[in-house]
C-alpha cells in the first residue's frame, strides 16, 4: 500500500500546515512557508518536478466563534483572511503551486469522499461522545469535566453529542509496525519518540463529527452532522491534488504527486498528522505520506510567537523595512532548523547588516563596480593563476559540496554559515589582492593583468554564492545575476541551468549590467521604524475591534507585555479589515506607505478573454501572474473586445478577497481609469515592457 512507483523519485510534493483564519498572518506561519518555498525552489532547480501546496483551514468551532465575535458571517471572515495570507505569501516571494481554501467545493467533494470511503470500508460508526473538548485545539480531551487542555492550558468545554467515530484503535498496531518500517516517516528524532510513546500508551476512537454547531462540511447523507475539523483539514494534502474530482487532468495531479513526501508542521501538531492522518489514509485504503517533518517554533520574548499569547510580529514590517529576502535570510539563518529560535529586532538588524549589507551586498557592488570602472563592465580574460587564485577556487567547490549536503539535510543554518565562509574568503582574497591599488614597482601591463585576474576570479565566486543563495533569497539573487551579465536567475532554475554548480561558469567577455543596490544599510532607526510599524498596525487592529463592538479574546487579555512600546492585544478581530461602512469616511483620510502596501497591485499579462453568458458587462479573464495563473472577472466588455486584449499587460489588485459574480469566482480585479461622465474604463498600463508579476510600489 505504501509503495511508491518508480516515477515518483524525479517528482517532489511539499506541503506546509493549512492556517487557521481566526487571525492575520504573522511571523510565525511566514517562517513554516518560507522553508517550504526554500526546500521546493531548491528541488525546483535540482530539476525535480515540484508541487508546493499551502492554504487556508477555515470550519470550525473556532473560525465560527471568531466570525460572530467579529460581528460577521463566517464566510466572509473567512474569506479576509485567507486572502491576507495569500497577498502575504506573494508579498514573501513564495511559489506556492496551489492554495487551497477547505470552503471551496472541490475540497468539500474530496472531504466528503474521504469519509464515506471509510464508512463503506468499516471504518466509522454511529456513537455518542461525551467528553471535553478544546475549542482552540479542535481537539478531544480526554479527562474529567473542568480540566484544561493537555496541549495549550486553556479551560475545556464539556461535549455530549451524537457523534460517528473513527475506529483509531484499530490502527495502533499497523501504525507501530509503520513507523518501525519506516523510521523517517516523523522528524525530528523527539517528534518521533513522543508519537511512539503516545501510541503505546493505546489509541481509542476518535469523534469525527459534530452535531452543534454548523460551520463545517455536512457528513454525506446524514447532514445535521459536520465533519470533525481536523479530518477536514488534513484532507486538504489530497483534495487539493485533485482526489475527489472527476475531472481527468485532476485524477492525474494525484497521481503524479501523492503520495507526499514532506508535511512540514509545527510541532504541536505532530499528533494529528503522524497519527490520526495516516490512520485515516489506511482506513480509505490511500499510500501514506513520506515523511511529516516537524519545525521549531518561533519564540518572542521568549514565548511561542502566537496570537492568543499577543507577542505576534508581522512579516510584512520586516519585508517593508529590509525587504522580503532579508526575512527569508534571517529566518532560515538564525534558527536551528528543529529547534526554537528566538525572534529579535536587533539580532535581525545585526544579521541584515553585518551578513547582507556589509557582507554579500557590498561584496558585490564593490566588484561589479571595479568591472565596470577598469574594464568598462566586460568580464575580462584571466591569465595565469598564483596561490591565492587555487585556494579561492579550492574554497568555492568544497563549499559547493557541504553547502548542498547540509541544504539537503535541512541543516539551513549551517548551509548558510558555509556559504557565509566563502563570501569571507572572497573579502579576504580581495582585499589581500586590492586590485584597486598599483604597487609601484609593478608596470601598468601587469597591473592590468593582476586586476583582471583578481576580479575575473572574484566574480565567479560571487556567482557560485549567487547560485547557491537563490532559493533562500531569489530577489536579490536575481538582480545579482543580472548584474554578473547572467540573465533571468528564475529562468536559469527553471529551465534546469542550476541543476550542477561547477566552478567556472562566468565566461570571459560576459557583459556585466549596471550596478543596482542590493542591501542598504539599515540605519539606527530601523528598529524603531519597525517597532512603529507593529504600533501602527496594533492601533488600527484595535480601532477595528472596537467599531466592531467586540470583547477582547479573554487569552489575549492577560497577554505579556513585549519590548514593543505599546503592546496592544492583537484580538481575533484584528484580523479583520474595518467594516465596509468605513470605508467613506476613510477615503478622505492620509494613508500611511505601510495601509498602500496592504495593497498588492501586480502587472498580469491576459492569457485569455470572453464574455461571461448572458451579461453584457463582464468579460472573464485568465491572467498570468508569473507565479500563478488566475481568473479575474472585469467590467469592462462593453469598452474592449476580448480578443484585443489577449497578451496584453494589465494591473491588477492580487490581495482582493475572492468573490462571486454569475456563478464565477473572481481572484482580484483590473486596475482602470474611470473616464468621463459615465465613467468608461481605461485599462492602466506602460510605456515599457515590465515583467508579468512586478508589484507596483
Ligand atoms: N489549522 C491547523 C493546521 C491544519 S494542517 C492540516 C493549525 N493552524 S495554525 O494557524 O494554528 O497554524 C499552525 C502552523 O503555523 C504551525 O504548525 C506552524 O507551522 C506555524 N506556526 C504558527 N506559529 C508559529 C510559531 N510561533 N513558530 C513556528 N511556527 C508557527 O494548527
Amino acid at each position: 500500500m505504501t509503495e511508491v512507483s518508480e516515477s515518483k523519485q524525479e517528482r517532489f510534493y511539499i506541503t506546509t500546515p493549512i492556517y487557521y483564519v481566526n487571525a492575520r498572518p504573522h511571523l510565525g506561519h511566514a517562517y513554516s512557508t518560507i522553508v517550504c518555498d526554500v526546500i521546493a525552489r531548491s528541488k525546483r532547480a535540482q530539476g525535480i518536478e515540484t508541487w508546493f501546496l499551502t492554504g487556508t483551514d477555515e470550519h470550525g468551532q473556532k473560525i465560527e466563534r471568531s466570525a460572530a465575535q467579529a460581528g460577521r458571517s463566517p464566510a466572509e471572515f473567512a474569506a479576509a483572511i485567507s486572502g491576507e495570507f495569500r497577498a502575504l505569501w506573494s508579498r514573501l516571494n513564495l511559489t506556492c503551486d496551489d492554495f487551497i481554501r477547505t470552503t471551496e467545493l472541490r475540497h468539500q467533494r474530496g472531504v466528503q469522499k474521504l469519509f464515506s470511503d471509510m464508512r463503506d470500508r468499516g471504518f466509522i460508526y454511529r456513537g455518542s461522545y461525551t467528553g471535553q473538548y478544546c475549542v482552540s485545539d479542535e481537539l478531544y480531551v480526554d479527562a474529567p469535566p473542568g480540566s484544561p487542555c493537555p496541549d495549550c492550558g486553556r479551560p475545556t468545554e464539556a461535549v455530549r453529542e451524537e457523534n460517528y467515530f473513527f475506529k483509531l484503535s484499530a490502527f495502533e498496531r499497523r501504525l507501530l509496525e509503520y513507523y518501525d518500517e519506516h523510521p523517517e516517516f516523523i522528524q525530528p528524532e523527539a517528534r518521533r519518540n513522543e508519537v511512539i510513546a503516545f501510541v503505546r500508551s493505546g489509541l481509542k476512537d476518535l469523534s469525527v463529527s459534530r452535531t452543534s454547531f454548523r460551520w463545517g462540511i455536512p457528513v454525506p447523507g446524514d447532514e445535521k452532522h459536520v465533519i470533525y475539523v481536523w479530518m477536514d483539514a488534513l484532507a486538504n494534502y489530497i483534495t487539493a491534488l485533485g482526489y475527489g474530482s472527476d475531472d481527468p487532468v485532476d485524477q492525474q495531479r494525484f497521481q503524479r504527486f501523492w503520495p507526499a513526501d514532506v508535511h512540514l508542521i509545527g510541532k504541536e501538531i505532530s499528533r494529528f498528522h503522524c497519527v490520526y492522518w495516516p490512520a485515516f489514509l489506511m482506513a480509505a485504503g490511500l499510500p501514506l505520506p513520506r515523511s511529516v517533518v516537524a519545525n521549531g517554533w518561533l519564540l518572542f520574548d521568549k514565548s511561542k510567537m502566537s496570537k492568543s499569547v499577543g507577542n505576534i510580529v508581522r512579516a510584512e514590517t520586516v519585508a517593508d523595512v529590509l525587504g522580503s529576502d532579508a526575512l527569508r535570510y534571517f529566518l532560515l539563518r538564525e534558527i536551528t532548523f528543529g529547534q526554537d529560535g528566538n525572534f529579535t529586532f536587533e539580532s535581525l538588524v545585526q544579521r541584515y547588516n553585518g551578513d547582507l549589507a556589509n557582507g554579500y551586498g557590498n561584496l558585490v557592488s564593490r566588484v561589479v563596480a571595479m568591472m565596470h570602472r577598469i574594464f568598462d563592465g566586460k568580464m575580462p580574460e584571466a591569465t595565469g593563476h598564483g596561490d591565492a587564485e587555487d585556494a579561492l577556487q579550492s574554497k568555492a567547490i568544497s563549499v559547493i559540496t557541504a553547502f548542498q549536503a547540509q541544504f539537503e539535510a535541512r541543516e539551513f543554518s549551517r548551509a548558510l554559515e558555509t556559504l557565509w565562509g566563502l563570501v569571507a574568503v572572497i573579502d579576504g582574497y580581495l582585499t589581500a589582492a586590492a586590485p584597486w591599488k598599483k604597487p609601484p614597482e609593478r608596470s601598468e601591463d601587469d597591473h592590468r593583468r593582476v586586476q583582471a585576474r583578481v576580479l575575473s576570479f572574484a566574480a565567479e565566486a560571487i556567482r557560485v554564492v549567487t547560485a547557491l543563495a537563490w532559493p533562500v533569497m531569489p530577489e536579490a539573487t536575481a538582480k545579482v545575476w543580472r548584474q554578473l551579465g547572467l540573465g533571468d536567475l528564475e529562468q536559469a532554475a527553471r529551465t534546469g541551468k542550476l541543476k550542477t554548480i561547477e566552478w567556472g561558469g562566468l565566461q570571459p567577455g560576459t557583459v556585466f549590467a549596471a550596478p543596482a543596490p542590493l542591501f542598504p544599510r539599515a540605519e539606527k532607526d530601523a528598529i524603531e521604524r519597525m517597532l512603529n510599524l507593529e504600533n501602527q498596525n496594533n492601533q488600527s487592529a484595535v480601532a477595528a475591534a472596537s467599531q466592531a463592538g467586540s470583547t477582547p479574546d479573554p487569552a489575549v487579555s492577560e497577554a505579556k507585555t513585549t519590548t514593543m512600546s505599546d503592546p496592544a492585544p492583537a484580538s481575533a478581530i484584528a484580523s479583520v479589515p474595518a467594516p465596509v461602512q468605513q470605508a467613506t469616511e476613510e477615503m478622505d483620510a492620509k494613508i500611511t506607505i505601510a495601509d498602500f502596501a496592504r495593497v498588492d497591485l501586480r502587472v498580469a499579462q491576459v492569457l485569455t478573454a470572453e464574455r461571461v453568458p448572458k451579461s453584457d458587462k463582464l468579460l472573464r479573464l485568465e491572467v498570468d501572474l508569473g507565479y500563478e495563473k488566475r481568473q479575474i472577472l472585469a467590467g469592462i466588455a462593453q469598452h474592449y473586445e476580448p480578443e484585443k486584449l489577449i497578451g496584453r499587460k494589465v494591473v491588477i489588485v492580487a490581495n482582493l478577497a475572492p468573490r462571486k459574480m454569475r456563478g464565477l469566482e473572481s481572484n482580484g480585479m483590473v486596475v482602470a481609469a474611470s473616464v468621463g461622465d459615465e465613467g468608461a474604463p481605461v485599462l492602466a498600463g506602460f510605456l515599457e515592457d515590465v515583467p508579468v508579476g512586478a508589484r507596483l510600489k
